[in-house]
C-alpha cells in the first residue's frame, strides 16, 4: 500500500529526522511535510528531499483550518504523522497561552480536518474503484507526544505505562495532555483511526540550541558557562532520536489504532552525569577549546519552576507487540550527537539569533 503522508512539524528536529527516516526507506510513498517555522523549524534540516517528485514542503500553521482541509484533500493524504507543536519547557513558563492554542488547538484542527477525509473515504468506498490508498483502513492518525503528560517520579517509582494516569504539571505537559486527551477521545467517540505514542527525551542531530544537549555542546565549543538547574539530580530517559523514528516506523506499520505505545532508552541518567559525559568527550573530540576541561565551565543556576524531578519510560508494549527495542546505546548516542555539534558549526550558528539570546538572557540571566 503506498502512504501518502502528511508530517507536521516536519521541519522540527524529530519531525526532519523522521522525514529522513522515512524518504530513505520508503521512497514510493508521498511525504508531504506542513511546518510553521516558527523558531524552533529549519527547512535546511529537509533540504536534501526538497528536489524528490514524491516531496512536497509547505509552510503554513496546523491551526489554519481551511489549509489543513484543502491539503488533505489536494494531496489525498492517508496518514497523519503529527509533530508540530511547541515543545521546550522553559519557553513554556515564559508564555504558555502559544503552547494551549498550537498543542491543543491545532491538533483539534487536524482530527477534524483528517476525520472529514476518512468519512468521504468510506462513503466513497461503497462506489467501486476506490484506489487502496484511499480506503478507510488504510487511514491513520499517529499523534507523537510525550512521557512528560505522566509527571514526575520519585527514585522508587516503577517506570510509567501505558495505563499510568496523565498528571502534567508544566504548561507544555498539560498542552500535550490535553492534545492526548482529544485524540483519545476521537478514537472512542468518532472510531477514528489514532495512535497516540509517549515517548522519553530525544537527542542527535538537528536539535534546537536551547535543549539540554545541544546547549550543552554549543555553550562548551563557544567557552560559555554550562548551566545546570537546581542540583543536577534530576533523571530524564534518554532515547536517540533515529530509534525512536524508527519506533514510529514500527507503529505505523504495525501498531493498532485506538492504542497508545510508550516509547523510552530505558536509559535513565542525572543531568550532572550526562552533562560530565559530554564534556568528557568533547574535552576527547575536539581541538582547540576555549576552555578546557569543559567541565570547568559547569555552573549550578535557579532551578526551572515546577522541575519534575524523575522521568522513566516501561517500552514493553513496543517490545512484545511490535518487536521494537532501542538500539543505540547511551555512549555512542552522545559521541555521535557530540560529533555532530562539532561539526555542524553553519547549521547552529545562525540559529543563536537576537530573538535567541533575548531568550537565554530571560532564562538565565538572573543567575
Ligand atoms: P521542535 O520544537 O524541534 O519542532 C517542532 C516543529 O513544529 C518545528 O519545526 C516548528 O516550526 C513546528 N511548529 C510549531 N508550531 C507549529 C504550528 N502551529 N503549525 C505548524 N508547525 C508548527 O520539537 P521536537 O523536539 O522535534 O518535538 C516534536 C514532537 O515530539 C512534539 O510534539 C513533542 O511534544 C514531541 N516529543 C518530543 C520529545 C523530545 O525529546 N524532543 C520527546 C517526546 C515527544
Ligand atoms: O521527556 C520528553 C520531553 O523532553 C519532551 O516532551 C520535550 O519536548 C523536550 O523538550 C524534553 O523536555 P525536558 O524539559 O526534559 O528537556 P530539556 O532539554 O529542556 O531539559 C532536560 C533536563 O535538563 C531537565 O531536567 C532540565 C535540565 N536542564 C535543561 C536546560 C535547557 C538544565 O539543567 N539546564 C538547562 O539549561
Amino acid at each position: 500500500m503506498i502512504r501518502r503522508l502528511l508530517v507536521t512539524g516536519g521541519a522540527g528536529f524529530i519531525g526532519s529526522n523522521f522525514v529522513h527516516h522515512w524518504c530513505s526507506n520508503y521512497p514510493n510513498d508521498k511525504v508531504i511535510v506542513l511546518d510553521a517555522l516558527t523558531y524552533a523549524g529549519n527547512r535546511i534540516n529537509i533540504q536534501k528531499w526538497e528536489e524528490q517528485e514524491n516531496f512536497r514542503f509547505v509552510r503554513g500553521d496546523i491551526c489554519n483550518a481551511s489549509l489543513v482541509k484543502e491539503l488533505l484533500q489536494a494531496e489525498d493524504i492517508n496518514t497523519i504523522v503529527h509533530f508540530a507543536a511547541e515543545s521546550h519547557v522553559d519557553r513554556s513558563i515564559l508564555e504558555p497561552r502559544t503552547f494551549a492554542e498550537t498543542n491543543v488547538m491545532g491538533t483539534l484542527t487536524l482530527l477534524d480536518a483528517f476525520r472529514d477525509r476518512w468519512i468521504s473515504s468510506s462513503k466513497s468506498n461503497h462506489k467501486s474503484h476506490n484506489k487502496s490508498h484511499n480506503k478507510p483502513e488504510n487511514y491513520l492518525f499517529i499523534h507523537v507526544s510525550t512521557d512528560e503528560v505522566y509527571g514526575s517520579l520519585n527514585p522508587e517509582d516503577p517506570a510509567f505505562t501505558e495505563t499510568t494516569p496523565l498528571n502534567p504539571n508544566s504548561p507544555y505537559s498539560a498542552s500535550k495532555a490535553g492534545s492526548d486527551h482529544f485524540v483519545r477521545a476521537y478514537h472512542h467517540t468518532y472510531n477514528l483511526p489514532t495512535i497516540i505514542t509517549n515517548c522519553s527525551n530525544n537527542y542527535g542531530a538537528y536539535q534546537f540550541p536551547e535543549k539540554l544537549i545541544p546547549l550543552m555542546c554549543i555553550n562548551m565549543l563557544m567557552g560559555k558557562p554550562l548551566p545546570i538547574y537546581g542540583d543536577g539530580k534530576n533523571v530524564r530517559d534518554w532515547l536517540y532520536v533515529g530509534d525512536h523514528c524508527r519506533a514510529l516506523d514500527v507503529v505505523i506499520n504495525q501498531g493498532k489504532a485506538g492504542e497508545t505505545y510508550n516509547i523510552g532508552g530505558n536509559n535513565e541518567v542525572e543531568n550532572i552525569q550526562l552533562v560530565q559525559t559530554l564534556c568528557n568527550l568533547m574535552d576527547e573530540l575536539a581541538d582547540n577549546l576555549p576552555v578546557t576541561p569543559c567541565a570547568d565551565l559547569i555552573t549550578f543556576v535557579k532551578d526551572r519552576p515546577g522541575h519534575d524531578r524523575r522521568y522513566a519510560i516501561n517500552a514493553s508494549k513496543m517490545k512484545y507487540e511490535l518487536n521494537w527495542i532501542p538500539k543505540v546505546d547511551i555512549q555512542s548516542g552522545l559521541r555521535l550527537t557530540a560529533q555532530w555539534y562539532l561539526q555542524n558549526r553553519d547549521w547552529w550558528q545562525p540559529l543563536l539569533s537576537v530573538e535567541y539570546q533575548r531568550y537565554y538572557n530571560q532564562v538565565y540571566g538572573d543567575n
